[in-house]
């Protein structure tokens, strides 16, 4: 419908506020307030719940109906039929690759793999039991210092290049930093594999013998990549993009996204999770945590449920379950007593009526842990696969901002500190 209004009439003010009603391709209509700082108002909306802070083309979440699209193509058939590579080109491009613009884009992608021999240095000045989300937010914000005065942030190109630096040295930094932590030596990336499969032989791969990557673990970790690629305007998103708006090094601007995914709240609840059920120890423990979890007064909630969007199932923990069945039957581990405890746990959670109530469901970080232990991760390193994974989907969102005129985000607030007075004496 063209031309949709919404009417606010405040008491105390005479006329009654026109405001435009603007209509997306798909999800609900929006309200246009901007008018309303003319009438001398705000909206007031801690935490964004109600709040669009953008239009995007990239990434459509229903909700309600736990539905997760890139480009319009549902997540459970990207997971199923695509690769964290196209599904990059995807959210790049808003469209899937023809296969030469596929095989263009990995070649690409493959030829910047490499960090600068400088930047390894900078894993020395961090102890070597440092967590590794915290050597990459020092990591990436330093690629900034490397590429500062090659970027015209308005230039497409300029802007395409960054993301292929950035999608292409992530695992090469991630493995680094976890390398580090162990005392053995960095594994240079090797172009032959493919990215998952380099990743994991950057990651367990040793100067000493070969490694081949295990092709199971190798499409499991690819299929974590792509479920975690990109989600809308989350924290960390959203982070990136205010961070982008100040027209900030994207380098820089992607630090802070891993800053914001590294909160429990966020995607650190993947590591958070498997802390969780190493504290409930055993099956029978399980009525205890959850009543602490619906006790008001005991901030323990439970790790991997609920969601900001979702009030149904998160439609990627849905397909990351099946592939912890199958990765864990592959490597004979389906009697894997975390396995079994995290679904008792659902089990229990999803017939509580508090939860039922509150719409709680598992969210993506319920079951992933779950597979990456079982491959072998160490637990320290799941959010920062999480922040490897989202790359793709952060500078996306930061290309797109610079796509088009934009302005410095700068929210406003309800100020209820003290009214103007002078100094004593
Ligand atoms: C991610 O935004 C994204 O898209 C994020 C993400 C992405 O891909 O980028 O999907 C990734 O961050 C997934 C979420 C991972 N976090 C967790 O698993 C941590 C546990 N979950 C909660 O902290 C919580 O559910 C949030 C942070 C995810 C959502 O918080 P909201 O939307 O602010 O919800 P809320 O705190 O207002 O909760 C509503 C009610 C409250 O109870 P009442 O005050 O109404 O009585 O539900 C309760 C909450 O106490 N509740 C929980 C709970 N989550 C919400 N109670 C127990 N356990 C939980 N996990």
């Amino acid at each position: 419908m063209a031309d949709k209004k919404a009417y606010l009439k405040i008491d105390g003010i005479e006329e009654t506020i026109e405001l435009p009603v603007m209509q997306g391709s798909e999800g609900p209509d929006v309200v246009d307030v901007r008018a309303l700082t003319s009438e001398g108002l705000f909206t007031y909306d801690p935490g964004f719940v109600s709040t669009a802070a953008c239009e995007s083309k990239i990434t459509f979440i229903d909700g309600g109906k736990g539905v997760l699209l890139h480009g319009g193509y549902p997540i459970e058939e990207l997971a199923e039929k695509s690769d964290y590579m196209e599904v990059c080109y995807l959210l790049l491009n808003g469209e899937l690759p023809t296969p030469e613009q596929k095989e263009k884009f990995v070649s690409t992608v493959k030829n910047h793999t490499m960090i600068h021999e400088q930047l390894s240095h900078f894993y020395n000045g961090f102890r070597r039991d440092a967590h590794p989300m915290a050597i990459m937010c020092g990591v990436v914000g330093a690629l900034s210092a490397f590429y500062h005065d090659s970027l015209d942030i308005d230039d497409a190109h300029h802007r395409e290049v960054c993301a292929y630096r950035l999608v292409a040295k992530m695992p090469t930094l991630a493995a680094m930093s976890y390398k580090y932590s162990n005392g053995q030596p960095f594994m240079y990336p090797r172009n032959d594999l493919n990215y998952a499969e380099n990743f994991l032989y950057m990651m367990f791969g040793t100067p000493c013998e070969e490694y081949v990557p295990n092709p199971v673990v190798a499409k499991a970790m690819d299929r974590i990549f792509v479920l975690h690629a990109d989600h809308e305007q989350n924290a960390s998103t959203s982070t990136v993009r205010l961070a982008g708006s100040s027209g900030a090094n994207p380098f820089a601007c992607i630090a802070s996204g891993i800053a914001a995914l590294w909160g429990p709240a966020h995607g650190g609840a993947n590591e958070a999770v498997l802390t969780m059920l190493d504290e409930i120890g055993s099956v029978e423990n399980i009525p205890d945590f959850i009543n602490k979890a619906k006790d008001p007064n005991d901030p323990f909630r439970l790790m991997g449920f609920g969601h900001r969007v979702y009030r149904n199932f998160d439609p990627r923990a849905k397909v990351m379950k099946v592939s912890c069945d199958e990765v864990l039957k592959e490597l004979g581990l389906e009697d894997d007593p975390m396995l079994k405890m995290a679904k008792e746990l659902e089990r229990i959670a999803l017939e509580d009526d508090y939860f039922v109530e509150r719409k709680l469901y598992p969210n993506v970080d319920f079951y992933s842990g779950i597979i990456l232990k079982a491959i072998g991760i160490p637990t320290n390193m799941f959010t920062v696969i999480f922040a490897l994974s989202r790359t793709i989907g952060w500078i996306s969102h930061w290309s797109e901002f610079h796509s088009s005129p934009n302005r410095i985000g700068r929210p406003r607030q309800l100020y209820t500190g003290p009214s103007k007075r002078s100094y004593p004496g």
